[in-house]
């Protein structure tokens, strides 16, 4: 039996290999600390899963959600996105995802056809990367640069590189970097892609993961952008319902469409109540965020201050859920993960598993209690002073 070729030349996901790792050790005893996936392990608002749980309970909530998603959920992203970004839509600019991760990839298969190319940013979230391999088509990388505040120059991309693109990938908030975009930046990204007939796809599931003021713009708010952008978003991380599987793509309308035409034949939509649940988070009250962003805050500030003390140089993140460090002199990225892992039981992500320029960094997840963190930067600091 020979699975097709795609499959075969996939390269395990890092997270699935790390999960075997843990569990070897956990089987040994180790109390592993685990800052490497960007899972939220702070709870929702009640209120929204009160709404979740009464959905479900309700008998004529167990068939199909339908493909195009209830009439209040379509109206809800219409809502939270004319409340929280000014960006009006209408009803042809959205579609809803079952989480956006699905949507990222299905949108390969919307718009890339074999041999096509993807432009993408060195580091990125390796979706970016692996849904081209999906549909036989290409990527490039431009990079991601400390000095530039890890966004990119456009002008150091190759005319004919731009030229033979169909589809280019940003994400602000950043993971891994934690770089933000302003509009400006926004502005020129619209002009580029206008320029190359290139989709822009941005990728936003932290946009309200911020921090020090920081107040994320969508790429939707550039004025005409719709006429190339199409924006990726996520309840994952914002509304920390990450298991729960509920995202959306808004933007140029022929992109969604597209992408609404693949899904109707990979899915069947999300479960009703999942949808019911999404509607209470994006239109209720979102007070509760602030408290819970000021947790991410304290977390965040731990983690710089042991990295800082330890010599080695980070960025301060005004968003997402990740700090970004360099690796100390002497290790690899992966050699510093394993040395984590093994001698201090602390599950960091290696920066290399984002491209070629994360080697050399590392990615810690605020995604633990203050306490374990605590416990987990101690730990670093003595690998490192022992070596
Ligand atoms: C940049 C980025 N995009 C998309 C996702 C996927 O999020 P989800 O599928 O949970 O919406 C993640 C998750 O870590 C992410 O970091």
């Amino acid at each position: 039996m020979q699975p097709a070729k795609r499959a075969q030349d996939l390269p395990p996901l890092f997270f699935a290999t790390l999960a075997k790792r843990i569990a070897a050790l956990q089987a040994e005893g180790a109390k592993i600390i685990r800052l490497d996936a960007g899972s939220p392990d702070l709870p929702p608002d009640t209120r929204i899963i009160e709404a979740l749980k009464h959905s479900a309970d309700d008998p004529t909530k167990h068939n199909y959600g339908g493909y195009a998603g209830s009439p209040q959920l379509r109206q809800a992203i219409i809502d939270y996105y004319g409340q929280r970004f000014g960006v009006e839509l209408d009803d042809s600019e959205l579609v809803p995802l079952i989480g956006s991760k699905e949507g990222i990839a299905n949108m390969h298969l919307a718009w890339l056809d074999p041999g096509d190319l993807s432009l993408i940013p060195d580091p990125c979230y390796p979706t970016y990367y692996f849904s081209p391999m999906l549909v036989g088509a290409q990527s490039e990388r431009f990079d991601l640069l400390p000095e530039r505040g890890w966004l990119p120059d456009f002008s150091a991309i190759p005319t004919e590189t731009a030229k033979a693109a169909r589809m280019m990938w940003l994400n602000y908030p950043n993971n891994p970097t934690g770089g933000t975009a302003t509009l400006d930046f926004f502005a020129e990204a619209v002009d580029f892609c206008r320029q190359y007939d290139i989709l822009l796809c941005h990728d936003a599931p932290y946009a309200d993961v911020t921090y020090d003021g920081h107040r994320a713009p969508s790429i939707l708010q550039v004025p005409e952008a719709k006429e190339v952008a199409i924006e990726f978003n996520s309840l994952s991380k914002t509304y920390s319902l990450a298991g729960w599987r509920a995202g959306m793509a808004v933007g140029n309308p022929i992109a969604v469409k597209a992408l609404a035409t693949i899904k109707t034949q990979v899915d069947s939509g999300l479960p009703k109540p999942i949808q019911d649940m999404a509607v209470d988070a994006l239109v209720g009250d979102q007070s509760w965020l602030v408290p819970r962003n000021e947790i991410y805050l304290e977390r965040r500030d731990l983690c710089l201050e042991t990295i800082r003390t330890m010599g080695l140089e980070t960025t301060t993140p005004k968003g997402g859920l990740y700090i970004w460090f360099q690796t100390p002199p002497g290790f690899t990225s992966m050699e510093f993960h394993t040395q984590l892992l093994e001698k201090a039981h602390v599950s960091v992500t290696p920066g290399d598993m984002y491209g070629d320029n994360g080697e050399g960094w590392m990615r810690i997840s605020l995604v633990a209690p203050t306490d374990q963190l605590k416990v987990a930067m101690a730990r670093m600091e003595e690998v490192m002073n022992k070596g």
